[in-house]
């Protein structure tokens, strides 16, 4: 098993002779520990069935299904799908996942510490996800914006991206609301936490899921302050241009695996829709995502 930056690239290394048949404990923690330093791992050569995609996961940690079970594969609910593409005219998981600025199941009370997606159907042109590395990004605020997150916490929800199920047609949509903060309230979590592994401080928020900042006492924080940290992070620049934003490229046969603690990713947009399909799991490694706030 070869291990190797990406070149030119500010995250990520490429895994090259990993056999999920033959792999063993070793080597999993190998490329668990690359994870967390390295933020992604691209495992070459991989075709996993839905089974050996969700047995191999899992020996990354305990699989968390998702929580709607309108994405799950059909023989799998562990696995959650994200296709374009339907079978025998019948959709298959859900179409346009995830394009905007998140972190898996932050908006849920315990989120997992690792996810891993295998692509299945790649487009011909704008393959890819966009990541940004809240590690880092913590690092780079100005001092004061550093001192005005310290000790508050994130409110985060799914009602801005909740997506509406084949159910739920003619429903009102007072209706689907209440459902949805009932079923999936706001939940807090620290701005900063200390990552459980690195030890790195990671500002834990996005666009997508976090909808307000509050202090230590549960007193609202300004909102400005929240748009001010999606600006600093490069969440607002809708161009990509951003320094901060890598582009992870990806072709059939990789298997992507990343630190869903300090990272935050977005699916590409595409102009003109291509077919896509990819299969996803997550895992709770061995430590919840954070255990502590930074100090
Ligand atoms: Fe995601």
């Amino acid at each position: 098993m070869q291990i190797t930056p990406q070149a030119g690239k500010q995250l990520g290394v490429t895994v090259k002779g990993f056999d999920h048949t033959t792999a063993s404990e070793a080597d999993v923690a190998r490329v668990l520990s690359a994870v967390y330093e390295h933020k992604i791992v691209v495992l070459k050569g991989q075709q996993l069935s839905p089974r050996s995609f969700h047995d191999l996961g899992s020996r990354f940690g305990r699989p968390e299904a998702y929580y709607e079970p309108m994405y799950h594969h059909p023989d799998n609910p562990d696995i959650f799908v994200s296709s374009n593409v339907p079978e025998n005219g019948k959709q298959i998981g859900v179409p346009k996942t995830g394009k905007f600025w998140h972190a898996d199941y932050q908006f849920m009370p315990e989120p997992f510490g690792i996810t891993l997606i295998h692509p299945q159907v790649v487009p011909e042109r704008n393959r890819g996800t966009y990541f940004l590395d809240m590690g880092a990004a913590y690092r780079r605020l100005p001092d004061e914006l550093k001192r005005a997150v310290a000790g508050t916490n994130g409110r985060h929800s799914v009602r801005k991206y909740f997506k509406i199920r084949p159910s739920d047609v003619y429903r009102p949509i007072s209706e689907i609301i209440e459902e949805v903060e009932r079923k999936t309230p706001a939940v807090l979590h620290p701005t900063t936490f200390t990552h459980p592994m690195t030890g790195e401080t990671v500002l834990y928020l996005s666009e997508g899921f976090t909808v307000g900042l509050e202090d230590a006492d549960g007193t609202p924080l300004d909102d400005a302050l929240l748009a001010r940290l999606f600006k600093e992070t490069g969440q607002l620049d809708e161009e990509m241009t951003h320094e901060a934003v890598h582009l992870q490229e990806f072709e059939k046969g990789d298997l992507l695996v990343w630190d869903n603690r300090s990272l935050i990713h977005r699916a590409r947009h595409t102009t003109t829709p291509e077919p896509t399909v990819s299969h996803r799991v997550t895992v709770h490694d061995a430590r919840p995502l954070y255990e502590t706030a930074a100090a």
